[in-house]
């Protein structure tokens, strides 16, 4: 029996995410992300209308250079302004009832400590519906924005997670006893401080006592996600995560991706199925194929291709902005985007690539275009591929959410490719794994029980 795929939200609490320049059309309503009422109204259309989760993105610096400086990123509205989503998520928690919420933050940008006392408190207001995508951070300004000479490099970064995680797996699991909460009108006492234990983390950056303030939430540990690519980052992912993103171009790279992170964390001592895949796509839906067709060339001329080549550049680390779009590849210099080069000039073979085909590029293969039905089987090739879910990016909000609901969702579950809408709450955890907690295998189940007196060496 087909397996149905789950449809994530993939959102930034800013102007611009993926697809820039798309505010400034009609139905651009990303461009009045400060307003409260477009999330709500969009969270609960995507909890009725069957979405698994709603992620959101996040940075805590500019986007490196552009033009030589970054008046750029603020005069186009390029991840600035931005807001906090991990605040965002405590509004949509309690006006949804189902929609697993998801955010991004670093170790860079908060002390462990009260990270998981905050992540805590939303797992409670949420009823246990939280995720965390754990990134390293990876701009140089956001590090500069930390106190920081510039950025940590990239190992030290996953060293920096690594010991970050082990302090917030002691806290989520280890501090706190099944049972230790009593409530107990009776007698008087409100928690059994033989339940609760203070974790004494000794680390390389951290030291930590506790206990957590936080009384044990749905989870526990949030359900964690992860998004990085390189060695490091994919051996950490089989490691920690439950959830990993990936923008894979095709089907068969996603196959190879997902078929080694998976082999990694089997070598862990995870099994495959602990990890889910979450490809991201956009979408553009005709009633008929030419009419899609036409819709993805209208959509991408409206496209600000500079802004893309400023966004995909700076994340690299290089400033591309004096570069014109029509310079071919071959006179630019690929420094830390070689992989994006190389393969643009794959899929360009009879004419030079241009920085200009850099930028279709990315607006082209992150995309599905077709009718709800060529939708449907291409998206049963990526899920043939390992892939679990979906991480729907959006041309407008809340447009491409509705038009994805209301069209291609109904062709998938007479497919048996998408669920139902939920009609009972459960655990975002339980809704992907069947289980409320992280289940045995994973690390952070080793502190549970760990610090009661009689399990400390
Ligand atoms: C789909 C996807 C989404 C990502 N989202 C974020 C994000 O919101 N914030 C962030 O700092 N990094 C984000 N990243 C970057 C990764 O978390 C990671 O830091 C980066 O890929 C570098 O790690 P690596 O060298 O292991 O690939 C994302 C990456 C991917 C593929």
């Amino acid at each position: 029996m087909t397996k149905p795929l789950s449809f994530s939200a993939f959102l930034m609490n800013t102007a611009n995410h993926n697809l820039h320049g798309l505010w400034r059309e009609d139905e651009g309503g990303q461009r009045d992300f400060n307003d409260i009422d477009l999330w709500i109204s969009l969270a609960k259309r995507l909890d009725e209308g069957g979405f698994d989760a709603i992620f959101f993105a996040d940075v805590v610096g500019l986007y490196g250079n552009h033009r030589g400086g970054w008046k750029y990123h603020v005069e186009k509205g390029l991840q600035i302004p931005s807001n906090d989503p991990m605040v965002l998520l405590s509004a949509l928690a309690v006006n949804t009832k189902n929609l697993g919420l998801a955010f991004t933050a670093s170790p860079l940008q908060e002390h462990p400590f009260n990270f998981a006392r905050r992540v805590s408190t939303l797992d409670h207001i949420s009823k246990g519906r939280i995720a965390w995508n754990m990134t390293t951070g990876f701009l140089d300004n956001a590090f500069r924005n930390f106190g920081y000479e510039g950025m940590v490099p990239h190992d030290e970064r996953y060293k920096w997670l690594d010991e970050y995680v082990d302090v917030l797996y002691k806290l989520w699991e280890g501090s706190w006893d099944e049972g230790a909460l009593l409530k107990d009108k009776e007698s008087g006492i409100y928690a059994d401080s033989d339940k609760v234990h203070k974790i004494n983390h000794v680390g390389e950056r951290y030291k930590v006592e506790g206990p957590h303030l936080v009384a044990p939430t749905p989870q526990r540990t949030p359900v964690l996600f992860q998004a990085g690519s390189s060695p490091t980052g994919r051996d950490f992912a089989a490691r920690n995560a439950e959830g990993v993103f990936i923008k894979a171009p095709n089907p068969e790279i996603a196959r190879k991706q997902i078929e080694e992170t998976r082999r990694i964390a089997i070598q862990h001592g995870r099994d495959g199925k602990d990890l889910q895949f979450y490809q991201g796509l956009s979408f553009v839906i005709g009633e008929t194929e030419e009419e899609a067709q036409r819709k993805a060339i209208e959509l991408e001329n409206k496209v600000d291709l500079e802004m893309m080549v400023a966004h995909m550049a700076g994340g690299a680390g290089i400033d591309l902005g004096n570069v014109s779009l029509d310079t071919p590849l071959d006179d630019v210099d690929s420094q830390g985007m070689s992989t994006f080069f190389n393969w643009v000039k794959q899929n360009t073979p009879k004419r030079t690539p241009t920085v200009e085909d850099l930028a279709r590029y990315h607006v082209r293969t992150i995309r599905v275009v077709g009718t709800p039905e060529s939708i449907a089987d291409q998206l049963e090739q990526w899920q043939k591929a390992g892939v679990d879910g979906i991480n729907v990016i959006s041309a407008t909000i809340p447009g491409s959410y509705e038009e994805f609901i209301d069209h291609v969702l109904p062709v998938l579950r007479q497919r048996g490719l998408a669920r139902n809408p939920d009609e009972e709450q459960t655990t975002f955890r339980n809704k992907l794994f069947g289980e409320d907690r992280l289940n045995k295998r994973h690390p952070a189940s080793e502190y549970r029980g760990a610090f009661a007196p009689k399990n400390l060496v």
